[in-house]
């Protein structure tokens, strides 16, 4: 699927506006609610294809779930962006035998809610196939934490991207632990044998991992003792958060994060908050849409291991306005976010911001190419192992909407126009959600109309954008 997107003529304005359920902390909800003691409530659940692959794949786990949409898992949403497209096809996953019933559907529910009946540690099923994670890299990490600690004999794979994405980083540390697990030269599919009690112990790893912290540490939960992961730098916290929340034992020295196992993991009910990562693209919209624009944005997750994005809106120059959430009874903080269009100039990125920011570089990008002046990004090396090579599709795209880009090795070297991009350019999102969002919002702030192919993967964390562009006043069309 192709969109046509001009540039934005007349000033942005919204207020009031929510953005998706955050992904990482929906994915951790469904697997720890499935491994928690009782029933779960969540609230908010980020409503794109990789939550869904987690419900769906938990289903084939025998965990009882159900999806305030109706359904307790959908292949693919109806997203409104795209209704020239076929109806979704229903493909129920084959519980396996035994399973206890879905719960009963709840009058209160909202789409994005869910209700996860838990089974405990110890109540996971084997399952009758696979386990098909998608484009979502969280998904299978995570699980493969799980199931080796609970001894599960699975199998997990994913669609052609997440097939080529490195899975040793997960694998070697759960081997270190005792679980035997078979990756594909390196990569899915990967396969965790059953019948292999894991060891606690304390694994170092040489890049800083949230997915791979949180399979050492879901993995520790079912060990006798402590399991620790130590990285370089400290990468997001959800895990550690939400299983404190769940009455685990967790702590935290430095860059070392610890759990004790066996752990028992009590129920809970969470609003998810916002996710910052989708919230950057609209932000980033209204810094660089015609003066006078203003958007702001509500219940937005600003936990302190994410927020990279506003420290790097400073360093442009920007002012972004962030109101913390009162009360906030979960155990992530959250805020109101507003933004309003100003001229940015050229920032040095690099280190902990860049960690704190590592899938919104794509739209960082976007705003160096339009700062004033050099913009640098540097410690990003691995955005070239995420749904796609993120630096070198950054490069190509900017370079065809006009902008001047150099490739590093660990990041890149933009020198910004100070304005408008040139625009008239046909680029392509790559097979990846955040390269088709950065794309649509830099083809906003250009001289003329460009073509984006493969916007149909904003799906994947964003359903719905181009309808909300559409809303706030932006050119739109989707042309094949
Ligand atoms: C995620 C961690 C990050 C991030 C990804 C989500 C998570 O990946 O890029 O989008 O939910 O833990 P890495 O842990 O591979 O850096």
């Amino acid at each position: 699927m192709k969109a046509r997107i001009a540039p934005l003529r007349q000033p942005l304005h919204a207020a009031g506006q929510r953005v998706p359920g955050d992904k990482s902390i929906s994915h951790r909800a469904l697997m720890f609610a499935a491994l928690a003691e009782g029933e779960s409530r969540i609230a908010g659940l980020a409503p794109g294809n990789d939550v869904r692959s987690t419900a769906r794949v938990l289903a084939q786990l025998g965990v009882p779930l159900l999806r305030g949409d109706g359904t307790p898992w959908l292949p693919k949403p109806r997203s409104m962006d795209f209704p020239e497209d076929d109806e979704p096809t229903f493909v129920p996953p084959n519980r396996p035998s035994g399973s206890r019933p879905l719960p009963e559907r709840d009058a209160d529910m909202d789409f994005d809610d869910a209700i996860v009946l838990g089974q405990g540690l110890a109540g996971l099923r084997e399952p009758a196939a696979p386990l098909d994670c998608g484009n979502s890299g969280t998904t299978l990490r995570l699980l493969t934490g799980i199931l080796a600690g609970a001894g599960i004999e699975t199998k997990l794979t994913g669609d052609a991207s997440l097939s080529r994405r490195p899975m040793e980083r997960v694998a070697g540390p759960l081997r270190q632990l005792g679980a035997v697990v078979e990756t594909s030269e390196g990569r899915p599919p990967v396969v965790v044998r059953r019948g292999h009690p894991l060891r606690a112990g304390a694994i170092r790893s040489e890049v800083a991992s949230a997915q791979v912290k949180s399979a050492v540490l879901l993995a520790g939960l079912f060990a006798e003792g402590e399991t620790s992961f130590t990285e370089p730098a400290r990468s997001r916290d959800h895990t550690e958060r939400m299983l404190r929340m769940m009455g685990a034992e967790i702590a935290q020295r430095g860059t070392t994060s610890a759990v004790k196992g066996p752990a028992s993991l009590k129920n809970f009910a969470l609003d998810v908050p916002g996710d910052l990562s989708s919230a950057a693209f609209l932000l980033a919209a209204a810094l660089i849409a015609p003066a006078g624009s203003s958007i702001a944005l509500e219940h937005v997750g600003v936990n302190p291991t994410r927020t990279g994005f506003l420290d790097a809106l400073s360093m442009f120059g920007a002012r972004v306005q962030l109101e913390l959430g009162s009360e906030t009874p979960g155990p992530e903080p959250v805020a109101r976010l507003t933004a309003t269009a100003q001229k940015l100039r050229g920032a040095q990125l690099d280190g902990d911001v860049v960690l704190r920011a590592i899938d919104e570089v794509p739209i960082l990008a976007v705003l160096g190419a339009l700062a004033e002046g050099q913009t640098v990004i540097r410690g990003a090396g691995e955005l070239r192992v995420k749904e796609s090579d993120r630096l070198a599709q950054m490069a190509t795209g900017l370079r065809a909407m006009g902008a001047w880009v150099e490739e590093l090795p660990d990041g890149l070297r933009i020198e910004g126009r100070g304005g408008r991009l040139e625009g008239g350019a046909q680029v392509d999102a790559a097979d990846d959600h955040r390269i088709a969002l950065a794309f649509s919002v830099a083809a906003l702030a250009a001289h003329k109309p460009s073509v984006v192919s493969g916007v149909e993967w904003a799906d994947v964390s964003f359903p719905g954008f181009f309808r909300l562009l559409r809303r706030l006043g932006a050119d739109v069309e989707m042309v094949s």
